[in-house]
């Protein structure tokens, strides 16, 4: 979807927070830095559905070095905008994660729940290494404490859409984000 300056889904109203050449940019940037460190190596990229897809695609169509791809989807937001603090799983990863470098690809940690959650499922699989890499991160919501390795922009905490994130499921599809107006 062409890049508008504001964009509405119901009654909601968004601006643009991050433009496409902003997004390109810092894209490629994460994907030369994830290149070098792991250089010589295959690691698999564990996408988290829906939200992590375009940004996945993308980064990994920037790395200089061979990789797997591989999903998972777990809901923690329903159709709110606000998170219930519940996860579920609604599908696993089908690669075997032992001994394997493992990256998970998040579009936003917000309350870092999820995150957490995903830490002690591929843990417990044994991978030789695993790290987290998030487009976004939101400033002080997190309600967990941990460390996520890579992250693309840290923003405020407004809700936001685009570049694979949605509300009620839509705008997904556009090249850039937007936060909601005030
Ligand atoms: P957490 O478990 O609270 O860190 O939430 C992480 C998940 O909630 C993300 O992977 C997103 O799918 C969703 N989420 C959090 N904040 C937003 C937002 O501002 N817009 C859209 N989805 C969001
Ligand atoms: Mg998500």
């Amino acid at each position: 979807m062409k890049t508008e300056k504001t964009l509405t889904i119901d009654d909601l109203e968004f601006e643009v927070l991050i433009s496409e050449e902003q997004l390109k940019q810092r894209t490629a940037d994460l994907a030369a830095e994830l290149s070098k460190e792991y250089a010589g190596k295959a690691p698999i990229f564990v996408g988290v559905l829906n939200g992590a897809v375009l940004f996945l695609t993308d980064l990994i169509k920037e790395l200089s070095i061979d990789c797997e791809i591989d999903f998972i989807k777990i809901s923690s937001y329903g159709n709110e905008r606000v998170s219930s603090g519940q996860i579920t799983m609604i599908k696993d990863f089908s690669a075997d994660l032992h001994g394997r470098d493992v990256i998970v690809v998040e579009d936003i940690v917000d309350s870092g729940l999820s995150v957490q959650y995903l830490m002690r499922r591929i843990k417990s699989m044994k991978p030789a290494s695993l790290k987290f890499v998030s487009l976004l991160m939101k400033k002080g919501t997190l309600k967990v404490d941990l460390d996520i390795d890579y992250v693309g922009f840290t923003i405020d905490d407004k809700f936001v859409v685009g570049y694979g994130l949605d509300y009620k499921q839509l705008k997904r599809n556009t090249c850039a984000i937007y936060q909601l107006k005030e």
